[in-house]
């Protein structure tokens, strides 16, 4: 339930008070302590690093900073004040080097792995090369059409752009990895922008070249996407040990486009804002759906919502615990 997650809970809100975005995100301690309060708070199984998925784009040439994302205020949305726009924009890119550019990851990790003494793994993660690049390109939140336009006008500045976020994806992950992180979650949330053509031609040679470089570092690999139910079938060719899918298709279709994938998913989100009945009836039949080889994550099909009430979260941590399959 985390992804930009923290803000349902008062604990995190009362961080933010006092420092902002980019700053808990530079603190190790901060991000020790805002990344253990949830399994502290609500016995969650796996723990996930407190960072962002562009967090490294300073060290990449980019003017990074979080609107509203001062102290106090929440719901920052990212800006970069000189996107990447033409050709020589993307030559000028520089490959971060995680352990002089990002120091304070590697420090919240092994912080992280202090405070968290073995209770629950911890999960690194980064930015897929397409979500990445339609911030980099949009210069925030903005949609996706300067980047498609990209794509067509300049494929070859397109693909050089992705190769750099992809090689900038690779040095975090290893760089997590060796620090401590037990898992890593390669966040792709805006695949389902692109159509099949777009994906096979932009996308999935990237992501496989991730979890190819991955692969040697022997922790288990997630790729989390929205809006790619159509193409889960070819996405399960990518290499990948996990899938993350969104709510929109039913747990038993998708294992039947990708039987040999684990899974992981898919609750909606808005579940967590209605009646306790509604939410623990359709957990449970989720945990029944997906119990299954080669093997499920519970979990929701986006990010929670600020607004989420924190005890339907502990209700729905207190009924995956208690969930035992049909037939043992
Ligand atoms: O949930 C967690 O606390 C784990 C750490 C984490 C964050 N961002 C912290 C964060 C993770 C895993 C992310 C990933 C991330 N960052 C994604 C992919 C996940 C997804 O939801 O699809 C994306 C797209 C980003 C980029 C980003 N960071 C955006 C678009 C925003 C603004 C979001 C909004 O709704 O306003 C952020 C900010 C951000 N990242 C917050 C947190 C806790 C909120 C900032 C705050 O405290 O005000």
């Amino acid at each position: 339930m985390m992804r930009q997650a923290g803000r349902y809970q008062p604990s995190y809100r009362a961080v933010r008070e006092k420092v902002g975005f980019l700053e808990l995100c530079h603190s190790p301690e901060l991000i020790a302590q805002v990344t253990v309060a949830p399994i502290d708070e609500f016995g969650f199984d796996a723990a996930i690093l407190f960072s962002d998925i562009l967090i490294h784009l300073p060290a990449m040439g980019l003017d990074l900073s979080f609107e509203k994302g001062e102290k106090g205020k929440g719901d920052g949305g990212p800006r970069i004040a000189n996107p990447v726009r033409t050709r020589a924009d993307v030559e000028a890119l520089r490959i971060p080097d995680p352990a002089a550019d990002l120091p304070y990851v590697a420090q919240g990790i092994r912080a992280i792995q202090r405070a968290l003494g073995g209770r629950v793994p911890l999960i690194g993660f980064a930015g897929g090369p397409f979500t990445v690049a339609s911030y980099a390109v949009e210069g925030g939140s903005q949609g996706f059409a300067r980047l498609k336009a990209l794509l067509y006008d300049d494929p070859r500045a397109a693909h050089a752009l992705f190769d750099k976020l992809t090689r900038a994806a690779v040095v975090q992950l290893q760089a997590q990895v060796e620090a401590g992180a037990e898992a890593v979650q390669v966040f792709e949330s805006w695949l389902g922008e692109l159509g099949r053509e777009d994906l096979e031609a932009f996308s999935f040679p990237y992501l496989a070249r991730i979890a190819e470089a991955l692969r040697p570092l022997g922790v288990p690999a997630i790729l989390f996407s929205t809006g790619t139910s159509t193409h889960l079938r070819a996405m399960s060719a990518l290499g990948y040990d996990v899938l993350s899918i969104d709510w929109r298709i039913p747990m038993a279709e998708a294992r039947a486009l990708a039987p040999e994938v684990a899974f992981q998913g898919n609750l909606d989100s808005a579940l967590l804002l209605g009646p306790k009945d509604v939410l623990l009836a359709r957990t449970r039949a989720l945990l029944e759906a997906g119990a299954a080889k080669p093997g499920y994550i519970f979990n929701l099909g986006h990010g929670i919502t600020p607004p989420t009430p924190p005890e339907n979260v502990r209700a729905v941590v207190e009924a995956v615990h208690a969930f035992r399959p049909r037939g043992g």
